[in-house]
């Protein structure tokens, strides 16, 4: 029984080592710590902090305040594959459509087009780091299909349940990775991921969250047996660290009880070569295709 996975320092990475890959190949997800500099994820941060800033949370009140608005937090959702959005915590709001808390200690998380409507974010996104760990866990054309910044607020940051990444992002052949990048660090007291391990072999994910007629959509199981839960590790990371997994390994988070927060950047890469069915929930506006990292700088020739 697995009740660990490896640990790599990555201070100095330039490529995905056969230990690296090994660990990858058996247990569906990969921790690099120290990856990105502390500096790097601060400015992040603050980039993300200019941006709620700017967000004014009354132009959009009419997607989130109430039950009754179902039909337009869907659209808000289900329209966001080429912009930036920002989504609330649950009962964020009071009766009255108002804010309990500052918006900045409101939101749940933004998405799903940093990386391609942000410069900061563009640039975080698209570090040769990156490119080279994608192309070591083996995507030959990868494209940055998702980015969401996670914000696990202080006290009321919700808890995500155990679920599979390419339940929501699918390809044929599957090739969705996640990259998971700590802004701050994550513990289990402020609600760090948690995973298991080795289930990324299965043949299939277990479930399908597909887009239906318009904005509507649906969950089709196709497997409902319980997850090993005595197989789940926590990974408590510093900031910094990066963990790269499978669309196919379940991963969830707690709650976050604590007075800390533990903001998170995470990116969805997906291999150009794949078919990338109309069904997926997220798609990109006409003429906004997903892209891949920067080419490489080519030489100057005369
Ligand atoms: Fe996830």
């Amino acid at each position: 029984m697995t009740v660990s996975v490896p640990r790599f320092d990555a201070i100095n990475f330039d490529h995905v080592t056969a230990d690296m890959r090994a660990a990858y190949e058996r247990d569906g997800i990969l921790v690099l710590e120290n990856m990105v500099t502390g500096e790097a994820c601060q400015q992040l941060m603050d980039r993300m902090a200019a941006m709620v800033d700017a967000f004014d949370v009354n132009e959009h009140k009419t997607f989130f305040s109430s039950a009754d608005q179902s039909h337009a937090k869907d659209d808000y959702f289900m329209s966001s594959g080429s912009e930036v959005r920002f989504f609330f915590e649950e009962d964020a709001f009071n009766e009255k459509g108002d804010l309990i808390k500052p918006k900045e200690l409101s939101l749940n998380k933004a998405g799903h087009a940093m990386h391609d409507r942000d410069p900061v974010f563009d640039s975080f996104s698209r570090q040769k780091n990156f490119q080279t760990l994608a192309n070591g866990l083996g995507l030959t054309d990868p494209l940055l299909l998702q980015s969401m910044y996670i914000f696990k607020q202080p006290n009321i940051g919700g808890e995500v349940f155990c679920h599979q990444d390419a339940t929501y992002l699918w390809t044929e052949p599957q090739t969705c990775i996640g990259f998971w990048v700590a802004l701050e660090d994550a513990t289990l007291e402020n609600g760090c991921l948690q995973g298991i391990p080795g289930l990324h072999t299965e043949p299939l994910p277990r479930s399908l969250f597909r887009r239906t007629d318009g904005n509507a959509s649906e969950t089709i199981v196709f497997d409902d047996s319980p997850w090993p839960e005595e197989k789940r590790v926590p990974l408590e990371v510093k900031r910094g660290s990066v963990l790269a997994f499978s669309g196919q390994f379940p991963h969830l988070s707690a709650p976050n009880r604590s007075d800390k927060s533990r903001h998170a950047y995470t990116i969805h890469l997906i291999d150009r070569e794949a078919e990338y069915p109309d069904f997926n929930w997220l798609q990109r506006k006409e003429g906004d295709p997903a892209k891949g990292f920067k080419p490489a700088e080519s030489s100057l020739d005369t």
